[in-house]
């Protein structure tokens, strides 16, 4: 019922020229795939590779400012993405929580705007290992999904998908079990179920995302809950990620 995603964010990495390269095989690698693949670059790619005009490969951003336009320096809003050809928006990953101090009130503001300019929000949530230590998985994330979706619309909540991505998994290496993953997520639907009704939350995608590699994709793929992959970064690498696509 619900259409897999797997979608690649780089990070900061790759320069325009290796960004089109490596979009230009993977678009052939996995024309015929039956899943939804995103990658979501830099901002300094997007614009090229919306040129390629990539046949089954969606593009993404990795953040965005949630203000119109204006004297914002440094800042990209949704409607300038949209520009770009993103369809998705990567929002309150973990990096952009601990490096850049952003709070649950401000994703939310993002999430809102990026609905309302047509973008499809990635929302990560996700606890530290000390929360996981002290048994607080479950009120950590449902607290951030909580916050992140106050005054999303009913008609609005099919579009967001929800990365959960454990903290201390992120380029680590370390994963959390499949069955682990699963029933975190299984929680986050409860949330949404809570929130709106279990119909609109049965739509949700809700991802898995750190560490994620061909090896241990099918382990997180095989669970009732789980439709899809943030990928770090083993979507830096044309192999790997189509190696993860193919699960
Ligand atoms: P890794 O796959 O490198 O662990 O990164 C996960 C991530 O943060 C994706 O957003």
């Amino acid at each position: 019922m619900r259409t897999p995603i797997i979608a690649g964010n780089w990070k900061m990495n790759k320069i325009v020229g290796e960004a089109l390269e490596l979009c230009r095989q993977l678009d052939e690698a996995v024309a015929n795939s039956d899943v939804e693949v995103v990658v979501c670059p830099p901002f300094t790619a997007l614009a090229s590779l919306n040129a390629l005009g990539l046949k089954k490969v969606k593009l993404g951003a990795q953040n965005m400012y949630f203000e119109e336009q204006g004297a914002f320096t440094g800042e990209i809003s949704a409607s300038m993405l949209v520009d770009v050809g993103a369809e998705y928006v990567i929002l309150g990953h973990s990096e952009r929580r601990e490096i850049f101090k952003e709070e649950d009130e401000l994703i939310n503001k993002k999430v809102l705007k990026a609905l309302e300019a047509n973008l499809k929000p990635v929302l990560c949530v996700g606890e530290t290992l000390e929360q996981r230590k002290t048994g607080d998985t479950e009120k950590v994330v449902v607290e951030q999904t909580t916050k992140a979706l106050v005054d999303v619309k009913s008609d609005e909540l099919a579009n967001v998908v929800i990365a959960y991505e454990p903290i201390w998994a992120i380029g680590t290496g370390e994963t959390s079990d499949g069955q682990d993953a699963n029933e975190v997520i299984s929680s986050i639907r409860r949330t949404l179920a809570k929130l709106y009704n279990q119909e609109l939350a049965d739509q949700v995608r809700i991802q898995y995302g750190g560490s994620v590699k061909p090896d241990n994709i099918a382990e997180f793929m095989n669970q009732s809950d789980i439709d899809g992959a943030l990928v770090g970064g083993a979507s830096l690498n044309v192999k790997d990620f189509v190696g993860i696509i193919e699960y």
